[in-house]
């Protein structure tokens, strides 16, 4: 593989006005390429204060991106650091979740598509909020390295078809410091932003072709479906116009996907998907994905003949050899593949929640379970807290599920009784039994 350093790396410096750019922002008014690439070279050699970038983020809030800006300000902040190369010919694959609760896709999709023959370069960014990322999960297993030098992961990819590091590149810099200032001025949840944030990242990684999973309902950073719907077009409208292949799939987040949440308890269920089994939404959900992303990948003429594909690889056990494969290629202990319920840690003390009605679930609501599993220590309030891998809660009835009074609905798994206390706080809010039974959709739309 090879690198390229970013675009500011050098000693130019161009003519900037910060006040100007902010006001041509503030008035409405369209920025050019230039303009951009000034700004966010003006942003890594810091001669323009927070104070501006901030005030230029709310006008953008405000006013908007077109889509010519949109690619613009995408590719600035993608030259900012360094670009990972691949051959156009590998038709690497990148996958990109917007976050939910109980999300373990990404621990699945990875060594399945990768078993069916295509090549995936996964680089993941820290987990900050109610249930930990992807690398945090898989530091549940002992032994495990989810940070590789870039020759590691390369030369990873390279022979067995996947990896999955934290970013040991510094990919898209500017972006950290746009994403930090947008977190503290309330500028957040804007389309622009969100696109140009998370394509200039995928841009960066090197990959031919994206799979989006936007989530929305509670558990999402999209909590309706028309802002969902909005960024899975917008994403997939700027990744083609910057030469990509690109799918987005809207799915469910009102309430958390399959039976557990947990950074243990999730890798134990997504090997319990690559052995064949696990819940059906999920593993259906899997499919769909790892479908498209073979599609894309060049492996299958089709996302329905990808989603055959890659349905025999989960039932013939090459799904799973795959992620043993990965799992000691990154050093950890591969065993956990076949005996994951000895080599994972789970919380020894339990909370039971139970029904006090007959009915049929109505409510389990992703943003409290999400929260209620930070409150165990599962998730960070700040980026310095330390996870602890073995709390969970289980889901053992999901929405539109017949329910008998009585009948245990949540399964908590605690280290701490003060951690529990604050957990119930959450969870004890999070269900409702009503009348009827109302099944959710969990594959909502497909973006193009
Ligand atoms: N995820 C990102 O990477 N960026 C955003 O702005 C929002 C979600």
């Amino acid at each position: 593989m090879q690198t390229d350093i970013g675009i500011f790396e050098g000693n130019k410096v161009m003519n900037f006005n910060g006040i100007e750019f902010i006001e041509k922002k503030r008035d409405g008014l369209p920025h050019n390429e230039e303009e951009f690439h000034a700004f966010i070279e003006a942003v890594m050699h810091k001669t323009i204060p927070d104070y501006q970038i901030s005030a230029w983020l709310m006008a953008a809030f405000l006013n908007g991106l077109d889509d010519d800006e949109l690619i613009y300000f995408t590719l600035a902040l993608a030259g900012s650091g360094k670009t990972m190369i691949y051959p156009p010919e590998e038709r690497i694959i990148d996958k990109h979740s917007t976050g939910g609760v109980g999300d373990k896709t990404t621990l699945v999709l990875v060594p399945l598509v990768a078993a069916c023959g295509a090549r995936i370069s996964k680089l993941s960014g820290p987990g900050l909020g109610y249930t930990g990322g992807t690398i945090d999960k898989l530091e549940s297993i002992p032994g495990i390295n989810m940070h590789l030098s870039e020759d590691e992961f390369r030369g990873q990819v390279d022979k067995i078809g996947c990896a999955i590091s934290g970013h040991s590149v510094k990919l898209a810099p500017a972006e950290g410091k746009f994403y930090k200032l947008r977190d503290v001025t309330g500028t957040v949840p804007s389309i622009p932003l969100i696109t140009a944030s998370i394509i200039s990242k995928k841009l960066a990684g090197g990959a031919y072709g994206y799979l989006f999973d936007v989530k929305c309902g509670s558990g999402a950073f999209m909590n309706d479906i028309e802002k969902a719907r909005e960024l899975a077009q917008k994403l997939v409208e700027i990744s083609k116009k910057l030469g990509k292949e690109c799918v987005a799939v809207i799915t469910d987040m009102e309430q958390p996907l399959g039976e557990w949440t947990g950074n243990s308890a999730e890798v134990r269920e997504a090997i319990e998907i690559l052995s064949g089994s696990g819940p059906s939404d999920t593993r259906e959900l899997c499919l769909t994905l790892a479908g498209h992303m073979l599609n894309m990948s060049g492996r299958a003429g089709t996302a329905d003949e990808g989603t055959q594909l890659a349905a025999q690889a989960l039932d013939n056990g090459t799904a799973l050899k795959k992620f043993e494969e990965l799992i000691s290629a990154q050093n950890g202990d591969s065993s956990v593949a076949r005996d994951p319920e000895r080599v994972l840690p789970r919380a020894s003390s339990v909370c039971e929640i139970r029904s006090d009605r007959k009915g049929y679930l109505s409510r389990l609501d992703a943003l409290l379970i999400g929260e209620g599993l930070r409150a165990l220590g599962g998730g960070r309030l700040t980026q310095e807290d330390i996870i602890d891998p073995s709390v969970a809660i289980q889901l053992l009835k999901k929405v539109g599920d017949k329910v008998c009074q009585g009948d245990v609905l949540l399964r908590i798994y605690y280290n701490h009784d003060e951690q529990l206390l604050s957990a119930l706080s959450y969870v004890n809010k999070c269900w409702q039994v009503g009348d009827s039974a109302v099944k959710r959709k969990l594959i909502i739309d497909m973006v193009y």
